[in-house]
């Protein structure tokens, strides 16, 4: 039984959802968090789970949609977070490395989530990219009471070393088998069991060697065969450690 921690099963390169879960269920991934860029895509992470079992979501706003983010999108946010398989507020986060964006926006809709998540008491989903240390800033300055876990983390060891400190759990995905994972490969090696989680941000970044396809939650197995064979254990070892630590950072993914 494997768990998929982040993904986009609303994205339409998978718009076969039926299929996409279908085939994912077959391979042994009994749980998939869908995660919500923006109410829009959130609301459709919920019908999803209405209609699979597998399938639970988060309900956020992405840094790349912060833009979007004022007091009606924030309402539509809000709104589905007490549906029964809503587990995490996200994405949210931080997002300097796409050209254009606002620091103000993002943050502004960054830590207004953070505060709808503790007022909900809910977990959050992290994405940080290029923007380490307006991040590690603003979770210290509005720490989620609930915890929660940066998403295909891309950061030093030594920041891997400051986030788990404040409880952080720190997610990898397919990048973790890319050729070139030195940096990520060496995050993988040092941290302990009790905080890694694995994902596959589908549709985005299909592991090796299936770099270059449309990625779907099937692939989950190869991340923890990798990380597995990183720490020396045995790859199911590996995926009841993970399994244990999303259920104890996401209470509603039962
Ligand atoms: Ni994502």
């Amino acid at each position: 039984m494997y768990v998929d921690t982040h993904c986009h099963l609303i994205d339409e390169k998978l718009a076969d959802s039926k299929s996409v879960i279908q085939e994912f269920e077959r391979y042994g991934i009994t749980k998939a968090i869908t995660m919500g860029c923006c109410a829009d895509t959130s609301e459709k992470g919920a019908l999803l789970s209405n209609e699979y079992k597998s399938v639970y979501f988060g309900s956020g706003v992405h840094p790349s949609d912060a833009y979007k983010f004022n007091n009606q999108e924030a309402d539509r946010v809000v709104a589905l977070l007490s549906h029964p398989k809503c587990v995490a507020v996200g994405e949210i986060g931080l997002d300097y490395y796409w050209e254009g964006y606002d620091k103000a926006v993002q943050k502004h809709a960054f830590i207004t989530q953070l505060e709808i998540a503790n007022e909900h008491k809910l977990p959050v989903s992290i994405h940080m990219r290029d923007a380490t240390a307006d991040t590690l800033e603003i979770l210290k300055e509005h720490k989620p009471i609930y915890g929660g876990v940066l998403h295909c983390f891309a950061g030093s060891v030594e920041t891997a070393k400051i986030l788990i400190n404040m409880g952080f759990y720190i997610s990898f995905a397919g990048t973790l088998t890319f050729k070139n994972a030195n940096k990520v490969l060496e995050v993988a090696k040092f941290l302990p069991d009790e905080f890694c989680l694995t994902e596959t941000d589908s549709p985005f970044l299909a592991p090796h060697p299936y770099r270059g396809t449309v990625n779907t939650p099937k692939h989950v197995p190869v991340i923890l065969e990798k990380l597995a064979q990183i720490k020396g254990r045995d790859m199911e070892v590996m995926a009841r450690v993970v399994m244990q630590n999303a259920l104890t950072l996401f209470p509603k993914l039962k």
